[in-house]
């Protein structure tokens, strides 16, 4: 297949010792990186390495190895900044525990001093939880209204009603790229809309950061959220990226050390920077993992992670429809540039954790279950569906081994 040939796919398997690991005596087909992508050894050594020769506390010690460790975790701020297109990185990326807690930070921080009663939040159906309950467990504390962007047949969103939806809206928080459909959302021009109507635009990364280029300042958005586990990274960190401006003005999220300036009995002052959002111990060996990760993929090319993991969404979809017709449907729009690889399928009469489990015995590894989107489910009219998720590391012969392992479970259970 074009594209995926020219990635040399072989070499980049070479660099994920889990993939020659056998699962049930078979080769591990990974398809849930979605969920969590598998690390490099580029990553792993990274992190053995710092751990091994330069492990102390942030912005604390004086001593040789403290002040390498502060300098290794602020490049990795750098790093994440230069990979989004950002300005600064040193003003714009604070590091939180995952992306989920990125999502309340905004909430918390931002929305808590800026939301009131009689406001507007505008999400869209095709969320997930982590972008959604913040908001709502704001909304019992304030009282403003939530708003819904509705999705289309063709499973992308309904954009008919936009303009009503952010009339008189603060701002519209919205995926990048759905966790369960792969629809890809058209991100610039969201935030022109919602910037017109006076609303911030606050974008969930998490799918999107991974599998193509993108720049935070051509986009125009004034947060974005992402999980580094879910680009090759570890777990236990995760990124806000918003514009400087926004961060200086918003007050802590979590209080403690390390996120201060001064601190009296009579109260505090706290840091300047995104450091005024990292209270306690930092995830430090987790930033220098981010950071080799970073490292992988720009020496890969985003581009080429792009254009591989378009090919291979191609031979997918047409594989599967070739295969199976109507018989395995596809929860998500049809294939073009607005179509990520993420393969939500359901089977008539087939659960998706049975689905899920069988395919584990032919070492094919998938998510079932309703992707912390359980108001999209029931949009869709579904309890769950079986997931499957491209990296950098898939190539057609895992999808060739899913079609084989999916003929297995229907004729096992038909
Ligand atoms: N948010 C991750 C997923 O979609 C865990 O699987």
């Amino acid at each position: 297949m074009e594209g995926v040939t020219e990635f040399d796919l072989a070499g980049i398997r070479r660099d994920f010792p889990l993939l020659s690991e056998q699962l049930h005596g078979r080769r591990i087909v990974y398809l849930d990186s979605g969920a969590s992508a598998l690390p490099p050894h580029q990553v792993v050594t990274a992190m053995a390495t710092y751990q091994e020769t330069t492990h102390a506390n942030v912005h604390r010690g004086v001593y040789g190895t403290a002040e390498e460790a502060t300098r290794l975790y602020e490049l990795a701020r750098k790093d994440v900044g230069r990979f989004l297109g950002s300005r600064s990185g040193a003003d714009e990326v604070v590091f939180t525990k995952n992306c989920t807690e990125a999502f309340n930070l905004i909430a918390r921080s931002w929305g808590r001093a800026n939301l009131r009663s009689g406001d507007a939040v505008v999400l869209s159906e095709m969320e997930h939880h982590a972008n959604i309950v913040p908001w709502q467990q704001l909304q019992e504390m304030l009282g403003f209204e939530i708003r819904w962007i509705g999705i289309t047949e063709e499973r992308m969103l309904d954009l008919s009603n936009l303009d009503e939806l952010l009339d008189g809206a603060k701002l519209l928080s919205i995926t990048a790229t759905s966790n369960v459909l792969g629809t890809i959302n058209p991100i610039a021009h969201l935030a022109e809309r919602a910037h017109a109507a006076g609303a911030l635009i606050a974008v969930d990364a998490a799918q999107a950061v991974p599998h193509a280029p993108l720049d935070v300042r051509a986009l125009d958005v004034d947060f974005l959220a992402f999980s580094p586990h879910k680009m090759y990274g570890p777990t236990g960190i995760g990124v806000l990226w918003a514009r400087a401006e926004l961060l200086r003005a918003m007050p802590p999220f979590l209080g403690g050390g390390g996120m201060i300036k001064d601190v009296r009995l009579d109260g505090f002052v706290p840091a300047d920077g995104p450091q005024r959002f990292e209270a306690g111990t930092p995830p430090i060996t987790e930033a220098v993992g981010l950071s080799a990760a970073v490292h992988y993929l720009e020496a890969l090319g985003m581009e080429a992670v792009h254009e591989h993991e378009r090919a291979l969404t191609t031979y997918a979809l047409d594989a599967l429809e070739s295969e199976f017709g109507t018989s395995v449907a596809l929860q998500g729009p049809p294939d073009g540039p607005e179509r990520a690889g993420v393969l939500s399928l359901t089977i008539d009469g087939i659960h998706a954790h049975d689905v899920a489990q069988i395919l584990d015995t032919y070492g094919v590894c998938v998510r079932p279950g309703h992707h912390c989107a359980k108001p999209l489910m029931r949009r869709l009219g579904v309890n769950a569906t079986a997931r499957a998720s491209f990296g950098i590391y898939n190539g057609t012969d895992d999808v060739d081994i899913l079609i084989e392992a999916l003929h297995a479970t229907i004729k096992m259970f038909g």
